[in-house]
């Protein structure tokens, strides 16, 4: 067995799992805001695509997909971040099985074992494929500290000049989760300075970028970043999207990987061998869903009235902020985060994740301690029955 698979830590839900064994749940109708997974409807001209090509399930798919796809990729990054300069649908586009199994394989592809550099940064609290992915590649995590209020994003002059030259990756997740912040003009700037200073690689996982309060206004990327630092080749930039949250679509698996031309030719050689095209009816669905923004306007709207109604009633007992993008909520509690969880299940049997189970331990502080993930991923009614719920409990304790 390749040793590195005992460093893959136990995934949050199995953690949860474990935490709950045993533990009856209360007689409520259940309702979950423990797992990211989109409720609301997908597109349906995006399916019926999918229906009306299933025929082509009858030839092997490549692994760079269609060149439709590619151009309707491109074209949507360009418009999506005002692009002065065209993406090129043939070098600097990938179509990837959703954006998890391109975050852990492009640090497969990309890191080297054998360098005297040995890191690869990320946030705390964090996306686990990123730890994983890294232990996988024979090289060694370090956290920096992801904000926890949707005013900032991290604050990236706390990482030492040493660890910056040590890197040979970082992992950005923006907008965040489980915080919804979202980077600014300066922070990408700063981000990019280094980059461009010790060479290490920006892997920007932008797969929230779509789900932003529209009062918050839409979140910069890495590709706009880096053009409007003068890196108009994207040179060490590689941006990561999905559909997954944008279209509702997580199970066709379905995003992409775009920027620099020279880490895409390696990745697609790297893809071909690993054997990971997507399906052709799932190409064609897709090409509609990047093609459109209605729909992902009318999502946007549902997660706004959903935030509305929710903090409204959580406010007054939880200190927390509305985040700026994504689909959950961080607040801190006046208890533990694991009994919250598991008191919210029997006494409520409401599904919520414990903040420590996303987050790491570092020198002793877990920042998701005595925090909570709620995901407002069901329907508005119950997200709100969901927060009554958590109120009821709140004022137990
Ligand atoms: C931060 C983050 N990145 C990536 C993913 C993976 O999404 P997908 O593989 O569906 O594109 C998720 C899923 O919840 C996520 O929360």
């Amino acid at each position: 067995m390749n040793p590195d698979i005992q460093l893959l830590q136990p995934y949050p839900f199995e953690r949860l799992a474990t935490l709950l064994d045993g533990v009856p749940a209360a007689a409520e109708k259940p309702i979950s805001l423990s797992i990211g997974e989109p409720r609301h409807a997908a597109p349906a001209a995006a399916l019926e695509a999918m229906v009306d090509t299933m025929r082509d399930m009858e030839i092997y798919p490549t692994t760079t997909g269609s060149f439709a796809l590619r151009e309707a990729i491109a074209n949507w990054l360009g418009q999506r971040y005002q692009l002065k300069n065209a993406v090129s649908p043939d070098t600097q586009v990938i179509p990837v099985n959703g954006t998890r199994e391109a975050l852990f394989a492009v640090a497969q592809c990309l890191l080297d074992r054998k360098s005297n550099k040995t890191r690869v940064l990320m946030p705390n609290p964090f996306y686990q494929i990123y730890e994983g992915a890294t232990y996988m590649a024979g090289l060694q995590p370090e956290f920096y500290n992801a904000a926890m209020t949707s005013d900032d994003g991290p604050d990236f002059s706390l990482i030492s000049e040493d660890s910056w030259a040590a890197a040979q990756m970082i992992y950005v997740c923006n907008p965040g989760n489980p915080t919804g912040n979202t980077l600014g003009p300066s922070e990408w700037q700063y981000l990019l300075s280094l980059s461009n200073k010790h060479g290490f690689i920006i892997v920007s996982d932008e797969c929230y970028s779509e789900i932003y309060r529209e009062s918050a206004g839409a979140p910069i990327g890495l590709l706009q970043a880096a053009a409007e630092y003068g890196n108009d080749s994207f040179s060490n930039c590689l941006v990561f999207h999905s559909l997954s949250k944008r279209s509702n679509l997580p199970g066709i698996r379905s995003g992409l990987v775009a920027g620099d031309a020279a880490l895409i030719k390696i990745f697609k050689n790297y893809r071909t061998y690993h054997g990971c095209s997507m399906a052709p009816p799932v190409q064609k669905a897709s090409i509609v869903a990047w093609s459109d923004e209605q729909h992902v306007q009318q999502n946007r709207a549902l997660y706004d009235e959903k935030y509305d109604a929710v903090l409204d009633i959580l406010s007054p007992l939880l200190t927390m902020t509305k985040p700026n993008a994504g689909f959950y909520l961080w607040p801190q509690l006046p208890v533990d985060d694991e009994t919250f969880t598991r008191e919210m299940h029997a006494q409520q049997n409401v599904a919520v994740v414990p903040g420590s189970y996303l987050a790491k331990e570092i020198n002793g502080i877990n920042p998701g301690y005595k925090r909570t993930r709620l995901a407002l991923v069901a329907e508005l009614e119950q997200c709100v029955e969901a927060a009554q719920r958590i109120t009821s409990y709140l004022e137990s304790v």
